[in-house]
């Protein structure tokens, strides 16, 4: 019983090193960046964010509008459903390689 903490910590940590080293060292070579962001939401916002009904299209907006709208939602400016939550998680240099990301989709 004692060692289950240990194994919990040993498993967090793993994960997370799993995270650190997909962001940082994989992806740098094999996927680039903001591709690999794009891919979260791409998983609601269908293929390269073209829409997959009922959910909107998020492709080629001006990456300065896309930028606003992100943080709208992330202020609770602009009241959304689950988008607040989901902008919340991303830096401003994160948003600008989405923006530009999706512009060009
Ligand atoms: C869990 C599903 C889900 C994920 C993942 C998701 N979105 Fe959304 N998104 C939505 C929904 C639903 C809406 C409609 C507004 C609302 O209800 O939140 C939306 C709306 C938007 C809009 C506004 C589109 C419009 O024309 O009004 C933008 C821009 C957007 N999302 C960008 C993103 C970006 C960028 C990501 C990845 C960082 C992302 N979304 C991830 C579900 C998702």
């Amino acid at each position: 019983m004692r060692s289950l903490p240990k194994i919990a910590a040993t498993g967090i940590s793993a994960v997370l090193f799993g995270i650190l080293g997909l962001n940082q060292g994989f992806a740098a070579d094999a996927v680039p960046r903001a591709e690999l962001l794009a891919s979260m939401c791409n998983t609601c916002h269908g293929t390269d964010g073209k829409g997959a009904k009922p959910m909107p299209s998020i492709n080629g907006e001006e990456p300065a509008d896309f930028i606003d709208l992100m943080q709208a939602f992330a202020s609770g400016e602009e009241p959304t459903s689950i988008m607040d939550r989901h902008a919340q998680g991303y830096t401003e240099a994160e948003l600008k390689l989405l923006a530009e990301y999706f512009s060009k989709q």
